[in-house]
């Protein structure tokens, strides 16, 4: 990294792959990740090992998983040739900066970490909890300090991760030397982006619909998509601030959600003929994903070989950070 010629900053962020996208990680990641690839050298990470950390019974998903991720990607534009996109668990040396990583920080303080009390809470984890998962924070800044990143785009729920790994990055500085730039977050600005069900759209709530649904699909999971409740007839007046159809019309179809909303108020629109137009707006939103997504997931071959060099680019970076790190503390 220290010969970088170009002042570009670096950015890294991952994702874990537990099956298809949807339009909240859509919203709320990728379409950023995106427009970032120009600005900055950036690193996505398909981050396999996390899943380990909660659900060890979908080990035997995880490769299949992987593959799909790419194909999302790609599908949603992240240029192979601009960015390295890569799979943690073909890059070894994160295994061995997580460790060196894990004698930085206290056991006190990631049981003090926000996230992972939440996920005991919500996962009903109980007694259950193995040592990566309170290690999983010490993973994911090995993941970002291995690539000297300065910025991480992710959304908020990761913060606590960021500031862990910030602290982690200080303590090494402060003890070996500087290495490693503090990494700042970017948190992806988006308004809470609805389900099907009008709560936040989340694979667990099963209110999502994949970027990469046929016109088909999008069509049956829009037709009994929450509205306004107190709309009963088509006579009634609508309030399409509280509907999820409205919030994607501003999202998908923004050229459309003014009249849309005028036609719900004034009872002029129905919800039926609403969903369809805007089926038919989504679909043709979608359809260069879809197509360039079908374009890789035809032709295998070239989807291993983008997998197997972006791999090999992260492992050139890998290799050279981690000599840093054994000259810095004279051991490895
Ligand atoms: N913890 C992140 C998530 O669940 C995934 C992740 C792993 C990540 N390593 C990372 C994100 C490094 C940013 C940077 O969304």
């Amino acid at each position: 990294m220290s010969e970088r010629t170009n002042a570009k900053k670096v950015i890294l962020s991952g994702m874990r792959p537990t099956g298809r996208l949807h339009w909240g990680n859509y919203t709320g990641a990728l379409e950023n990740w995106n427009k970032l690839q120009d600005e900055y050298t950036c690193y996505f990470m398909v981050a396999d090992w996390h899943v380990l950390t909660t659900a060890l019974d979908k080990a035997a998903e995880i490769r299949q998983n992987s593959r799909e991720m790419y194909l999302d990607w790609l599908g949603a534009g992240l240029d192979p040739e601009k960015s390295v996109l890569f799979v943690q668990s073909e890059v070894k040396p994160h295994a061995e900066l997580y460790l060196i990583l894990a004698m930085m920080i206290s056991m006190g303080r990631l049981e003090r970490n926000p996230t992972f009390k939440e996920q005991i809470r919500d996962l009903n984890l109980g007694g259950e909890i193995s040592y990566g998962h309170l290690g999983y924070p010490v993973l994911q800044a090995a993941d970002i300090l291995m690539y000297q990143a300065h910025v991480v785009p992710v959304g908020e729920d990761q913060l606590p991760h960021l500031e862990l790994t910030r602290e982690m990055a200080r303590r090494f500085n402060r003890i070996f030397g500087d290495v490693f730039p503090e990494p700042e977050p970017l948190v992806t600005k988006f308004a809470r982006f609805p389900g099907t069900d009008g709560k936040r759209m989340s694979k667990s709530l099963g209110n999502t619909i994949e970027i990469s649904a046929t016109p088909d699909e999008i069509r049956q999971k829009l037709r009994p998509a929450f509205t306004d409740p107190a709309r009963l007839r088509k006579s009634d007046p609508g309030n399409p601030e509280i509907c999820a159809i409205y919030t994607w019309y501003q999202k998908f179809m923004p050229e459309a959600a003014a009249e849309t909303a005028a036609e719900c108020r004034s009872a002029q629109r129905g919800c039926v003929d609403c969903k369809m137009k805007l089926a038919d707006g989504i679909i043709e939103h979608f359809a260069p994903l879809r197509e360039r997504r079908a374009a890789y997931e035809a032709d295998p071959g070239k989807l291993d070989e983008i997998m197997a060099a972006g791999c090999a680019r992260a492992r050139t970076v890998a290799d050279k950070t981690m000599a840093l790190v054994h000259d810095s503390m004279g051991i490895g």
